[in-house]
């Protein structure tokens, strides 16, 4: 986090906190949360996206303590589960300014999200159509503000697990097919649902610009068909997906940038197509979560496989941060409880999981000296790390601590052991 500092002996300091203190307190492993490092990123996009509708995304990391952060801040909120918008309802957060996505939402899901009143809902299948369809008798004067999610059929620069609009996957209705064009028609034409507009979400981890203007510019096209036709399609809302720094070689575009080229473009595009400009939407969630969070371990072996490499063991692993063995994500790690002027050394960080693929750096360097009790911190671990942790081996989730000021607080609780045998029905 930008609030990251160094004390005396050398040990990282978080919020005001080392790095030491904190991990006496709460134990290893332990996901920190900078909190003031959060609201600014969310302050941040606010400022940058302003004109926009700014929705977090949920699934990058909640809680109810970052979810009041996130409204506080005059964030909107992306949810795409009944139990996300649980967490929604927990904390009052207001229904107008959610938006609830999810690529198969069961009719329960629907009525929850109606029943509470969200102010959108991103429809993705004709199956979904026919559900909100179905419902909306049930609730009377009701008329749900939609979104279509559009497969724009661009292949964004990431991960094939994270990319989500090129035609081969399961997200939206398909633009090449004709599908998106029909499903426009189809509500425009029962007059069930108000249809506020297009959506597209290109993928997660994009550093670059060139996929959200090419997604931008074919939601306009599609649009534009449309409104020439006297329809109204007040919104386009860009998704999510903009990239953090894991490592020192990546470059992540600005937020400040980023919504200057998307505004630009919208506006230019607009003026060619002879329509009016629609008001722009994003849902970033990674990139507001991910660099508040740092996870710290505690090593447990070293082990030095002499012309390979280093395998340095920490309480953790794969069920804290599978984004490594997921993904091929790369993180860093450093030395986070003191100072060291041994050399630097090739290293790779694993956990305690039996599984060769639990890795959770793949290759950075560490002090030579690096040993059993040492604190090891590896930084951008805020976003779908608590999210997509697991139990695998019985091994209990970590706990999030909240750091500011010089304070600590938990707020998601270590999981026990009990926890996990309650589950188990015997
Ligand atoms: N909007 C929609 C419709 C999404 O599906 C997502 C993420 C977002 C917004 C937020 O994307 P972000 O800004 O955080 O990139 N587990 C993967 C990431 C999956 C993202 C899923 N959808 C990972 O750990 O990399």
């Amino acid at each position: 986090p930008s609030t990251a500092t160094e004390n005396e002996k050398g040990a990282l300091v978080l919020g005001g906190m080392s790095v030491t203190e904190i991990a006496e307190r709460h134990g290893t492993p332990v996901y920190v949360f900078d909190e003031a490092d959060f609201r600014n990123r969310c302050a941040r996009f606010r400022r940058a996206f302003e004109g926009f509708d700014v929705y977090y995304a949920g699934k990058a990391f909640m809680s109810r303590a970052t979810l009041r952060m996130a409204e506080e801040a005059g964030l909107s909120l992306d949810v795409c589960t009944e139990g996300e918008l649980a967490f929604a309802k927990a904390v009052e957060f207001p229904a107008d300014r959610i938006l609830m996505h999810g690529n198969n939402k069961s009719t329960e899901e629907l009525a929850a999200a109606l029943d509470y009143g969200v102010g959108r809902i991103v429809v993705d299948s004709f199956a979904e159509l026919d559900r909100l369809g179905e419902l909306v008798p049930r609730f009377p004067g009701v008329r749900p503000n939609i979104l279509l999610r559009v497969t724009v059929g661009v292949r964004a620069d990431t991960h094939a697990h994270i990319a989500t609009a090129h035609e081969d996957q399961k997200f939206g209705f398909s633009l090449v097919s004709g599908e998106a064009a029909e499903a426009v028609r189809r509500v425009l034409g029962d007059g069930l649902l108000e249809l506020r507009g297009l959506h597209s979400h290109i993928g997660s981890q994009i550093l670059g610009t060139a996929g959200f203007e090419a997604a931008a510019k074919r939601l306009l096209e599609l649009r534009a068909q449309f409104v020439r036709e006297g329809a109204v399609l007040p919104e386009l809302d860009l998704g999510g997906g903009f990239g953090i720094a894991y490592t020192p070689g990546d470059e992540p575009t600005e937020p400040e940038e980023m919504a200057d080229i998307l505004r630009t473009l919208v506006a230019k595009e607009c003026a060619t197509l002879g329509v009016d400009v629609p008001r722009l939407a994003i849902e970033p969630g990674r990139a507001i979560a991910g660099p508040s969070g740092v996870t710290l371990y505690t090593v447990g072996t070293v082990k030095h496989r002499e012309g390979i490499r280093t395998f340095v063991a920490v309480d953790g692993g794969m069920s804290d941060n599978v984004r490594t063995a997921l993904y091929d994500a790369t993180y860093s790690v450093r030395l986070a409880g003191r100072a060291s002027d041994a050399p630097l050394q090739l290293v790779r960080v694993v956990g305690k999981h039996c599984d060769a693929g639990d890795v959770v750096v793949r290759d950075d360097q560490l002090p030579s000296d690096v040993r059993p009790g040492d604190l090891l911190a590896v930084p951008g671990t805020g976003a779908y790390c608590r999210s997509l942790a697991h139990n695998y081996n019985q091994v209990p989730r970590p706990p999030v601590v909240a750091v500011a000021d010089g304070t600590s607080r938990e707020i998601v609780r270590r999981e026990t052991i009990d926890d996990l045998l309650r589950l188990d029905m015997g």
